[in-house]
């Protein structure tokens, strides 16, 4: 099935994967990794790297290659051959550089990356009029055979991961307990609030370096998972029944619960040396669970990190990608944490890709299905509309579109 009225669409020799040099500002992924090659050309996809757009990321030229890829001598070139352009920051994750790529696409051309459509809905209207085919990879359902092109869980593990290292690095103290002759060093003590994917991976590498750690998060249903690590699960006497949403997110509680929430972690947040925050409500500004208050209740030298900074902000005070000094205490808000460790980041995100394609392409040709699920939530535009139900619904669109919408 054909996915819009392009030439490149389910024609009969296979199709092309181009992948760009990333833009965004600091961004160092790269959306495939060499071997990407072999198994997407099992799918009938041959590949086409812009000349570099692996170095940042730990894969030079000839990586690709000795794969088996074709090098494009430039960034025009790529979007002038491909079937599918596949990116990790797409144009509404990419709002300033990814425009520049906009009058590069063609009607029918696939387009698969991130693309922050809940956040920055606006991105996929121009999509929809360049007339190309977008699928978002961060509204893959949270079903279990999606779980290996879920982009969210595996950018969010090195999330988590890298928390725990940037805290780490600021706090004046060692994470571990040691006994020598010099005395003995209490261990730190770290509160991790949100125990999703990142949550539970700082939690992780916190107890890796030795310290003690705390979990929260307004699911019960991961208190398991929390012990199950080595981290204590902090018992706060909420009403958390309806905490959970659909496919596992949480949903957004009103203000009312978020200030018994503060009240309540107040004390656990005192007694704490380190404080990472995840908690992510997708689409949503995040909630404010750390207030200014709350941080001058802690001591000085404590460190906060807030994986919600793009969103707002878990804590009052922090600002996106710098450091707040409050009261002694620093408040860090990295918003691109993968992009800092963009070898790994790109091996996972590169394999979310290849299965997400592998979905799609068999070979050779489009194998898209609108009944099936994975393909439906995630395309955004198509036929020069937004067809999304969630990305609509972010436009203040009706749904559906009143016409030309297959499916
Ligand atoms: P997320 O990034 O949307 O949110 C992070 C965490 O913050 C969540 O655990 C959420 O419950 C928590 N949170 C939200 N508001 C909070 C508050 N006020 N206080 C404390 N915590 C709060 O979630 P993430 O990490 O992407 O995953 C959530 C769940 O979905 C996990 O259980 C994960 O295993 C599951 N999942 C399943 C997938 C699949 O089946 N394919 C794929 C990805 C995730």
């Amino acid at each position: 099935m054909a996915l819009g009225g392009g030439r490149l669409v389910g024609k009969d020799t296979g199709m092309i994967a181009g992948v760009v040099r990333e833009t965004y500002p600091g961004e160092r992924r790269v959306a495939l990794v060499p071997a990407a090659v072999v198994p997407l050309g099992k799918s009938g996809l041959e590949v086409l790297i812009e000349a570099g757009a692996g170095i940042e990321a730990g894969y030079p030229d000839d990586t690709y290659r000795e794969r088996g890829a074709r090098i494009a001598a430039d960034r025009a070139e790529v979007f002038a051959r491909a079937d599918v352009i596949v990116a990790v920051r797409g144009l509404g994750a990419n709002p300033a550089a990814g425009r520049e790529d906009l009058d590069r696409m063609k009607a029918g051309q696939i387009v698969v990356g991130m693309l922050d459509p809940l956040w920055r809905p606006e991105a996929c209207r121009e999509l929809a009029e360049q007339g190309v085919a977008a699928f978002s990879l961060e509204l893959m359902p949270r079903i279990t055979r999606a779980q290996s092109m879920d982009v969210l869980s595996s950018m969010a593990t090195i999330s988590g991961y890298k928390a725990v290292l940037l805290a780490a690095e600021a706090l004046p103290r060692m994470f571990p307990m040691l006994m020598t002759a010099a005395g003995t060093v209490t261990p730190a003590r770290v509160f991790v609030v949100g125990a999703g994917v990142a949550g539970l991976q700082a939690i992780a590498t916190a107890r890796r370096l030795g310290a003690v750690v705390h979990g929260y998060d307004v699911r019960p249903a991961v208190r398991e998972q929390v012990e199950s690590l080595g981290g204590k699960f902090v018992e706060l006497p909420l009403e958390t029944a309806q905490a959970e949403g659909t496919g596992g997110y949480a949903k957004a509680m009103d203000e009312a619960f978020y200030r018994r929430q503060r009240e309540m972690m107040a004390k656990v947040v005192a007694e704490s040396d380190v404080v990472i925050t995840t908690a992510a409500v997708p689409g949503k500004k995040s909630p404010v669970l750390v207030t200014a208050e709350m941080v001058r209740g802690m001591g000085p030298g404590s460190v906060i990190v807030d994986l919600a900074a793009e969103r707002g902000g878990n804590c009052e005070l922090s600002q996106p990608d710098q450091t707040v000094v409050e009261g002694g205490v620093s408040i860090l808000g990295p918003t691109n944490l993968p992009a800092t460790i963009p070898y790994h980041a790109s091996q996972l995100y590169s394999k979310n890709v290849v299965t997400f394609l592998s979905h799609l392409v068999k070979d050779g040709q489009l194998a898209f299905d609108i009944e099936d699920e994975i393909s439906r939530e995630t395309l955004v535009t198509r036929d020069g509309q937004v067809v999304n139900d969630r990305v609509r619904a972010a436009l203040g669109m009706e749904s559906p579109p009143s016409e030309g919408r297959a499916g």
